[in-house]
């Protein structure tokens, strides 16, 4: 039984445009249409869900600090940051919890910039390129993770 996991889904900066934001690249469900679809899943799952974005680098790392209390796993998105941000990763470690890092399109045939990712050597895993179903796979991969590591 995996009702009492909670899942903390994190998305960065922009990721609120989505549905008007490069569709070529993004699609067309908007970032409440995916938080929709993810209640959906976590109500088949049977786990809690929390469903935050911000566009802020400090209040992306406030909203990690706070999920050692109240989360046993993170499924984060931060989208530009993910190639900037080591406060995003630092925050991750100190938390400890385990992470799947996700994006909804493929980071690594992209712009080069885009291929460095600071977070991927300290997830779980990594979710690139499989548009916005991408938050299905990574809380059905979350689950199963927990499951796995239940003592
Ligand atoms: C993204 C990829 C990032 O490079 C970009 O800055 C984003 C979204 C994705 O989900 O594909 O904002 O994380």
């Amino acid at each position: 039984m995996s009702t009492k996991f909670k899942i903390l889904i994190i998305n960065g900066p922009n990721l609120n445009l989505l549905g008007r934001r490069e569709s070529s690249v993004y699609g067309t469900m908007t970032l409440a249409d995916i938080e929709e679809s993810c209640r959906t899943r976590a109500i088949e799952l049977g786990v809690e869900l929390e469903f935050f974005q911000s566009n802020h680098e400090g209040v992306l790392i406030d909203r990690i600090q706070q999920s050692k209390q109240h989360s046993d796993l993170i499924i984060i998105n931060p989208a530009a940051y993910t190639h900037t941000s080591i406060a995003i990763r630092d925050a991750l470690l100190a938390v400890d919890l385990p992470v799947i890092e996700l994006h909804i399109s493929n980071i690594h045939k992209r712009e080069s910039f885009r291929k460095h990712s600071t977070i991927s050597d300290i997830a779980i895993g990594q979710i690139v390129g499989m548009g916005p179903k991408g938050y299905l796979l990574a809380l059905d991969g979350g689950v199963n993770y927990l499951e796995d590591s239940r003592p």
